[in-house]
């Protein structure tokens, strides 16, 4: 992320923010990979939108933090877990938590640091700013975002050993898993600014687009990222079986003798690196790249839209740099 000082102070302000967590050091297994998650870095984008959110909305940004930080440490929680249900053993380039310590230590510390989010929020209960509907409010964005993660999880993991999955159905499933996260950190920021009904609707919906493009995009750079700077395996997806955007469209323009390689490769479990290399040659060819790149730049689009209803202020600025380096993001 190029720097600027408003940028620069606000991850200042979310890093202090994680660092400053006070948690136990006893018993070790359950904090230290908790600590690890959180400090092995990440781009920060859900707790710098929650505070862009409140900045947005003309509130005072010390009151977005503790949501910020509850936001951030769902967001290593559900990455956490995720790591496991993939099967993947890297993260941010370092052994994901469950294969640093074991497969049951990442399940319990993912719990803890899921409690811990949730306790953040008590902010606003004792807060007396905020109203007892806000406090509410704030919760109930908490947890329907939880449930629906929860919901394009599973989605996810079903579609794995399914041969039909469409468009619409890969749209419903990360709208859960991943756009859900990015909306509810945008509209627990507007409500840490005492924002009217309407602006956190339009700020849930910028989040909505923007999580979509996202997902979208984070499918197609674990197939074309450099893997020096994803941190992951090139076409990790692909050698997991998992359905992303490109396998599906790949598969609704695949001629017969592509759509078995491709089916194939997918239902092996560890195929060889070329048979993997093979099926990305083929999503180029049949222009499943580009056409992914353009979508992804229209949903991008459509957030840089809802931005625009906002007042000019230097949030706004800050929220269209990050909409924008997302969108030119290779990592
Ligand atoms: C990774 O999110 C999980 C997805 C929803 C694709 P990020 O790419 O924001 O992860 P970090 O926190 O920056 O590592
Ligand atoms: C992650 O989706 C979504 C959640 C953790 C809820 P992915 O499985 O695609 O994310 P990466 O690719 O591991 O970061
Ligand atoms: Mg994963
Ligand atoms: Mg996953
Ligand atoms: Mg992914």
């Amino acid at each position: 992320m190029s720097n600027n000082n408003l940028q620069q102070k606000l991850l200042e302000k979310i890093e202090r923010g994680l660092k400053d967590l006070d948690f136990p050091v006893h018993p070790k297994t359950l904090y230290e990979p908790y600590r690890y998650a959180l400090s092995v870095g990440g781009k920060r984008i859900r707790p710098m939108l929650t505070i862009l959110a409140n900045g947005l909305c003309g509130g005072d940004l010390d009151d977005a933090l503790p949501a910020a930080l509850s936001i951030e440490i769902l967001h290593n929680f559900t990455l956490v877990h995720d790591d496991i249900m993939d099967s993947a053993d890297t993260r941010r380039g370092e052994p994901s938590v469950f294969k640093k310590w074991n497969e049951n230590i990442a399940i319990l510390s993912g719990d803890v640091m899921f409690a811990d989010a949730f306790q953040k929020l008590n902010f606003y209960g004792h807060n007396d700013s905020y109203s007892k509907e806000e406090y509410v409010s704030i919760h109930d964005v908490f947890t329907r975002t939880v449930i629906t993660v929860c919901e394009g999880q599973a989605l996810d993991m079903e579609f794995v050993d399914r041969k039909d999955v469409d468009h619409n159905e890969y749209l419903e499933m990360i709208a859960g898993k991943t756009a859900a996260l990015l909306s509810g950190a945008l509209e627990m920021g507007a409500i840490s600014a005492h924002a009217s009904s309407q602006k956190r609707e339009e700020l849930a919906e910028l989040g909505y687009e923007m999580g979509i493009a996202f997902q979208v995009q984070d499918d197609l750079l674990d197939a074309i990222a450099d893997p020096e700077k994803f941190g992951k395996r090139p076409g990790g997806d692909i050698f997991e079986g998992k359905k992303t955007y490109l396998t599906i469209l790949a598969l609704e323009r695949a001629n017969d003798e592509q759509a078995t390689l491709i089916k194939d490769t997918l239902d092996t479990e560890n195929p060889a690196a070329d048979r993997v290399d093979e099926v990305l040659d083929i999503m180029s060819n049949l222009g499943v790249l580009d056409d992914v790149a353009q979508e992804i730049d229209q949903h991008y689009q459509k957030a840089l839209h809802l931005l625009n209803k906002f007042e000019s202020s230097e949030y706004k600025q800050e929220l269209e740099k990050l909409l924008i380096f997302l969108r030119n993001r290779d990592h």
